[in-house]
């Protein structure tokens, strides 16, 4: 077995009951489309009329992306459930708020450096995007969840201020159609698995840099090309950012909380006390379109991000105890510089997809 169908298996072990038939898992078909399979299973909630068309296929695996291992038990039918609970305000309390309150179509970001809880806490932290996380091992900001189930279960609660539960939904005979085509009666644990399956299947990629590096000169400006071998060379950001998926997975502290000593967002240091300040690497893919960065959100522009890490994470005075080593501060021309954003910037969509995280029915042919 592969490490990353070792990695799927292991973050979704969870949905291991969930499904029924096997998937494809999509095809690459470069337009992001996907060429997934289905068994195109019809739902139907006894004696109560809904009868819902097939699951429109798995989203497929963008070009530039290594294949993604879902588990067969990641099945259209429990993604499409998945992007209705994802935008099911009823989830909340109150029935006031759903996952995409926070977790906004395209990236499943908001442009809000922190958002606060149904129950009117602040969070402490930036919304991350909710892309490739199917290459992830550990969720969150600081990797404290182990699973994606792990996490939803957790946001559920935490978020939307209400221990999970579908009592509120599960009346509807258009959400018993959609628990009947993907497998199995309602439960928490099958909507739990659904949200997964569908957050799990938000792949960026396809990005103009990929299509240059396949051999379409005219995909990327020309600077983008200069850019990357600065990104890979003399800049390293590519020891932390490996592509293609631009993110090692691990941890690192980027200076961001000041002295130690000092209170501040701990990060990784929580569950391992010499990994204070540290945070888990993320995506630069699609990124132009999710301001603003870091845990924090304290760089409002993808500039600041850039330039945060040539200054060697020093902006608020860190002394190197908090600063990774891999960390090194680097002096760019005004030429270079502008050469590396080219390529950071070459890696989204120039606009921001409909897609991957859309309302239902927005992607083409979502559930009724
Ligand atoms: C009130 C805002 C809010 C709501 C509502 C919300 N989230 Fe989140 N979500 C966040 C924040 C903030 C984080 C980062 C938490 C951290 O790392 O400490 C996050 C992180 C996550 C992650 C981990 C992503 C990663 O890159 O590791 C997943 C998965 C997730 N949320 C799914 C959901 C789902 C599913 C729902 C609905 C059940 C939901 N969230 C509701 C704000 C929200
Ligand atoms: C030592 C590892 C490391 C190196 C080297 C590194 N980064 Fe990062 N990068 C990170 C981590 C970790 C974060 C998140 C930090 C946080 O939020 O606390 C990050 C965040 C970012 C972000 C913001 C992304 C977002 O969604 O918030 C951008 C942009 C970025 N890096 C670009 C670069 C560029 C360009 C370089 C080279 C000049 C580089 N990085 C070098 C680890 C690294």
């Amino acid at each position: 077995m592969s490490r990353t169908a070792a990695l799927a298996i292991a973050l979704l072990g969870g949905v291991a009951a969930a499904g029924g038939c096997s998937s494809g898992g999509g095809g690459g078909t470069g337009t992001g489309t996907g060429t997934g399979t289905t068994g195109a299973r019809t739902g139907t909630a006894a004696g109560e009329g809904v009868t819902l068309p097939p699951a429109p296929p798995l989203p497929g695996v963008p070009q530039g992306l290594p294949p993604a291992a879902l588990p067969p038990t990641v099945t259209a039918e429990l993604v499409a459930l998945g992007e209705r609970l994802f935008f099911e305000p009823r989830l909340g309390k109150d029935g006031a708020a759903a996952c995409a309150r926070c977790h906004a179509p395209p990236y499943g970001t908001t442009s809000e450096i922190r958002t606060t809880t149904l129950g009117g806490k602040p969070n402490l932290r930036h919304t991350p995007a909710l892309i490739n996380l199917a290459w992830t091992r550990a969720l969150g900001w600081d990797g404290r969840h182990g699973s994606l189930d792990e996490a939803v279960r957790a946001h559920w609660k935490g978020q939307l201020d209400v221990a999970p539960s579908i009592a509120a939904i599960e009346a509807d005979p258009v959400y018993r159609a959609h628990f009947a085509r993907a497998g199995r009666g309602p439960s928490v644990d099958l909507a739990v698995a659904a949200l997964a399956a569908y957050v799990v299947t938000r792949h960026e990629g396809d990005a103009p840099f990929d299509r240059f590096e396949r051999g379409d000169a005219a995909a990327a400006p020309p600077e983008a090309a200069k850019g990357y071998e600065l990104f890979a060379g003399k800049a390293q950001c590519s020891t932390c950012h490996v592509p293609p998926l631009y993110t090692d997975d691990e941890f690192h502290a980027l200076g961001l909380i000041a002295q130690a000593g000092e209170a501040g967002d701990e990060g990784r240091g929580r569950l391992d006390p010499a990994r204070r300040g540290a945070f888990r690497t993320p995506t630069l893919r699609g990124a132009v379109h999710t301001a603003p960065y870091f845990h924090d959100g304290s760089a409002a522009t993808l500039e600041d991000a850039i330039d945060w890490h040539l200054a060697g994470g020093r902006g608020r005075g860190a002394g190197p105890d908090a600063i990774d080593p891999a960390l090194v501060a680097v002096t760019l021309t005004a030429d270079e510089r502008a050469q590396l954003i080219a390529f950071v910037r070459a890696l989204s969509p120039p606009t921001p997809p409909r897609g991957p995280i859309a309302a239902p029915g927005a992607s083409g042919g979502g559930a009724p």
